[in-house]
């Protein structure tokens, strides 16, 4: 059972989070229903912050909002000073509702389109953070017809590649993210010779998500480092900012053991310090672009049992009332989560069941083979590290509307999020 901050088992036995009790809050919101432990969302962002400005006072660090960005999460950020990494008009637009002030606003993206980078202009945003020579020739012209310089980074693939349990270093460079080392010495070229609206701050990397392992960011750090200090040697060009992105990773089961966010933050910033002054590089800005070591575990999904069917010698499915629309991991990576029943929060697993969505597909499982104690129709499950790429990934399929978003906090609920109704399914539909 993975209870992370505020989460806890009251004297009902039922599964409490932010002070508030999961059966109570099932029964006023509903479900299925994120509940985000608001507490814990702000204390990871006050980590990654003392953290970087213990060990790097010259650090940012940036939320990346594509993990979970609603207007509460956007204002919650702005008020505990970070950052905003967004890749979409869609992200920026909700920023800027929220108030977040765009100077702190970091835009990224593949495949950003004209109108997306007129909005980035239009806000005067913080960086672009650019990802191709089209985007770059785009962008020059852009800001020349506007007469408006602009602050970018150069997105570089390091070639290192970085999964849970572990790492490859690649002379390929087969991905849709960013320039290889030698493309980007070329932008770098053309943006100091050929684009004076363009004033490159520096350069981004980011090397994958949910990354157990450190040695992957020391590579990283050196990669960049060496890549920057070629570039110095060639062109004079001294970059005052190095982002090395988000990507650590989270426990969604016991067997998940990520370094803490401050071994992470204080090994990026070691790597970085050691590596620039074996070049006698002037140290950089350091940045760092956490999503779901702020929100992942913060967050679970409360869902009401439904059916149960037993199919003898087999396997026993339980049916919950939501699935891959409000939690699309299990079937797009096969991601593994843990869960209890938060009305038996102290009753002995006994049982294995598989837990089953309700979407017409048959892959519509969130937990295969899970213990539990005695499952009845009506229970409350509770699912756990739910916070980041749920909501943010949720689906319509099937017509189901998506479930709210309730932040709860001492003892208090906030619906940020309300749930959608049929209504709202048609909203945009016309006959
Ligand atoms: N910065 C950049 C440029 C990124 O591409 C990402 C994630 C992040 C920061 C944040 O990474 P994090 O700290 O959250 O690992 N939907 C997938 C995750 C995709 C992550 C994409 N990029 C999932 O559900 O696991």
């Amino acid at each position: 059972m993975i209870l992370s901050g505020t989460m806890q088992i009251n004297s009902k036995q039922h599964l409490e989070i932010g002070g508030c009790d999961t059966v109570a809050l099932a029964e006023e919101f509903g479900t299925p229903l994120y509940v985000m432990d608001e507490e814990q969302v702000r204390e990871n962002c006050r980590r990654y912050l003392q953290a970087m400005q213990k060990k790097y006072p010259r650090g940012k660090i940036l939320y990346a909002g594509k993990a979970f960005l609603v207007l509460a999460m956007a204002k919650l950020v702005a008020e505990e000073g970070l950052g905003l990494d967004v890749v979409s008009g869609g992200e920026l637009y909700t920023a800027l509702k929220a108030g977040f002030p765009a100077e702190h606003l970091y835009f990224h993206g593949n495949n950003k389109s004209r109108q997306e980078l007129l909005e980035a202009l239009e806000a005067k945003i913080g960086r672009i953070v650019v990802d191709s020579f089209s985007e770059l020739q785009e962008l020059q012209e852009l800001s020349a017809s506007r007469r408006q310089k602009v602050d970018v980074l150069l997105r570089v693939k390091p070639g290192i590649e970085a999964h849970t349990h572990d790492y490859i270093q690649t002379g390929r460079e087969d991905s849709k993210f960013g320039l290889g080392f030698s493309e980007a010495r070329e932008a770098v070229r053309q943006i100091l010779s050929a684009a004076p609206y363009l004033e490159l701050r520096g350069f981004h990397c980011h090397i994958g998500s949910q990354i157990f392992q450190l040695e992957p960011y020391r590579l990283a750090a050196k990669a960049m480092l060496d890549f920057m200090s070629e570039v110095r040697a060639e062109t004079g060009y001294v970059a005052s900012e190095l982002d090395l992105g988000g990507g650590l990773g989270i426990r969604y089961t016991q067997g998940d053991n990520p370094p803490s966010i401050e071994t992470f933050v204080e090994t990026v910033a070691a790597a970085v310090q050691d590596e620039a002054e074996q070049r006698k590089y002037p140290l950089p800005e350091l940045l760092l672009e956490p999503g779901r070591s702020i929100t992942g575990e913060a967050g679970i999904t409360l869902y009401r049992v439904g059916v149960i069917k037993e199919v003898p010698g087999v396997r026993c499915y339980v049916s919950v009332d939501g699935g891959m629309m409000d939690n699309i991991r299990p079937a797009l990576y096969q991601a593994r989560y843990e869960a209890m029943i938060a009305n038996k929060a102290l009753q002995e697993p006994v049982k294995t069941v598989t837990i089953a969505g309700k979407a017409c597909e048959s892959g519509d499982l969130l937990l295969v083979d899970t213990c539990l104690p005695p499952v009845e129709k009506g229970d409350l499950l509770a699912v756990f590290s739910t916070g980041a790429y749920c909501y943010a990934m949720a689906s319509n399929y099937n017509r189901n509307p998506r479930p709210p978003v309730v932040f709860v906090r001492n003892g208090k609920p906030r619906v940020v999020v309300r749930r959608e109704t049929y209504g709202d399914l048609l909203t945009l539909e016309e006959l």
